[in-house]
């Protein structure tokens, strides 16, 4: 996991069920996405300006969601970085372990779903880039 490249970060395009009065996007646990949710969290009322994110993940998989409005996820393996835009409520972007990942360039009244394979434990997180360079290149 440790090896883990930008080649094993994907968008998955969700399942979009149109209607007139309103679309709806179900997610089922590795069906649509390759893990089983443990939590959801939302991240909302972002400060323009604001970069969230800077870590990675030593356990933990994430499909992340822009469910309204936009924001950028620019990924990092250690050797080189890849920006998304993501901008539409049935686009996820799925991020494995061990990927730095910062999120920003919100729009204003932008609502960032995550849906992740673990509960929060802070122990699960390398928050020092160097340590994260440190890891990736052992
Ligand atoms: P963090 O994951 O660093 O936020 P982001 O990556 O979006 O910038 O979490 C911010 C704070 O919230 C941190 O103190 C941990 C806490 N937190 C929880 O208590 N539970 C959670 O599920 C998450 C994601 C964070």
């Amino acid at each position: 996991m440790k090896n883990n490249t930008l080649n094993k970060c994907e968008i998955i395009k969700l399942v979009k069920i149109e209607n007139l009065k309103g679309n709806l996007t179900p997610v089922y646990n590795k069906i649509h996405i390759p893990f089983e949710v443990k939590r959801l969290y939302y991240l909302y009322d972002v400060p323009g300006g604001a970069t969230r994110g800077g870590h990675a993940h030593i356990g933990l998989e994430q499909l992340i969601v822009s469910v309204m409005g936009s924001f950028d996820v620019v990924l990092d393996d250690g050797r080189s970085k890849r920006k998304f835009t993501l901008n539409r409520a049935y686009i996820g972007l799925y991020i494995p372990q061990y990927i730095w990942r910062e999120l920003e360039n919100f729009s204003s009244g932008a609502i960032c779903l995550v849906l992740a394979s673990e509960f929060y434990k802070e122990s699960d997180y390398i928050r020092d880039y160097n340590e994260f360079l440190q890891i990736k290149i052992k």
